[in-house]
């Protein structure tokens, strides 16, 4: 991909649907943006209907400016812009708004052609969700494994060339490797739970992407480098200082910039056929070892359908090559106290 920081100059058809988790602020917004500008469907999956609203409101603005300044400067001879972007209500810290964000999706009759996971927290304290899971575990990664799963049949049919990005961090370094404590039962630090959440997206990606045919799905995951928005304020405290710190002294992205690198994952057409990629920034690079280790991923892709077990049926796991019995039968390695069945 070379040094290039600029996002693919593409024109999408209104037809080539994308979904985009977490963009109403930050660089999920910019990811919409990008994409509505380039005349692809968008549906921003939020948590809250007002901030989505009120993102859509503010695209539509600022792509109307850009088209306006672009006519004063006589620079391009564009079209007027007329973007498509929808909001639908999507709760990642709960495994049942999941569930109910796929059937309503499903009604809908859009098709998907592009999941973009971009939702992410950053929370100081130990928290568990009403699910019984750690905060990081589930917003950042296992809920998006499930909307993933569910939809998946959707995004086949779409294809060929359909495409799942996931949202990752360099923060992955940071994980460590513990079933024991993977829900925080023994210790936590934000840097351990957010990196293992970044760790389990980057493995899901290889493991998901052994199971379906690269020139229907390809599956990337991206590090969007370190970007000034909302999740960098998540407290007081040393860690929040250096951060505070690092942004001040400028070393911090602007989030369009952020967007370049998710942007590259989902639209370029290069990477067609390509599967089980990690960019970081805008370059493919090797994650770091411990998320290629096939041995390990194979153990969170067990543990992570022992804790959506509730949440599936073979319908949907028929897509990846297995049966609900064959989940019932994997050997417990999770509390069997957490997770609600539906
Ligand atoms: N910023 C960085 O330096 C950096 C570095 C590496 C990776 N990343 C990753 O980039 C992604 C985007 O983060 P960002 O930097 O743009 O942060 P951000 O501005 O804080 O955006 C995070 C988005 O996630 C949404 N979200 C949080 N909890 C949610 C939930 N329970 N259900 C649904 N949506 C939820 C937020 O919604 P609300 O507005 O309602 O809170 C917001 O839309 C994250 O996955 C993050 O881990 C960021």
């Amino acid at each position: 991909m070379g040094g290039s920081v600029s996002a693919p100059d593409v024109t999408l058809s209104k037809e080539r649907t994308f979904l985009i988790t977490g963009a109403n602020t930050g660089i999920g917004y910019e990811i919409a943006k990008g994409i509505a500008r380039s005349g692809g469907s968008v549906i921003i999956a939020c948590r809250s209907e007002d901030k989505a609203k009120e993102a859509i409101e503010k695209m539509k603005k600022e792509i109307q400016e850009e088209f306006d300044q672009k006519q004063v400067d006589k620079t391009d001879e564009v079209a007027a812009p007329s973007i498509n972007v929808q909001y639908m209500h999507l709760d990642l810290s709960s495994l049942k708004s999941v569930i109910d964000f796929v059937k309503k999706y499903k009604e809908s009759g859009l098709p998907l052609h592009v999941l973009i996971c971009n939702a992410g927290v950053f929370v100081a304290d130990k928290e568990l969700t009403s699910d019984g899971f750690e905060k990081h575990f589930q917003v950042n990664y296992l809920s998006h494994f499930l909307l993933t799963l569910h939809l998946l049949p959707l995004i086949k049919r779409s294809g060929p060339n359909s495409r799942i990005v996931n949202v990752s961090s360099k923060g992955h370094w940071f994980a460590e490797f513990n079933l024991e404590n993977i829900q925080a039962q023994k210790s936590f630090h934000v840097n351990t739970f957010y990196g293992n959440s970044k760790l389990f997206q980057i493995m899901s990606m290889y493991q998901l992407s052994k199971r379906l045919d690269k020139e229907t799905v390809s599956v990337f995951s991206v590090h969007p480098g370190f970007v000034d928005t909302n999740i960098l304020k998540f407290g007081t405290g040393f860690l929040q200082f250096t951060i505070d710190l690092a942004v001040r002294f400028g070393m911090a992205r602007k989030p369009v910039s952020g967007a370049v690198g998710p942007l590259i994952a989902a639209l370029h057409p290069s990477l067609n056929g390509e599967t089980a990629l990690y960019f970081s920034e805008e370059k493919q690079k090797p994650p770091f070892d411990m998320a290629r280790d096939e041995a390990k991923q194979e153990i969170i892709w067990t543990y992570s359908l022992q804790c959506l077990k509730g949440y599936l049926n073979d319908d949907v796991l028929e897509e990846i090559g297995l049966k609900l019995e064959d989940i019932q039968t994997l050997e417990e390695a999770r509390d069997p106290t957490i997770g609600t069945e539906i």
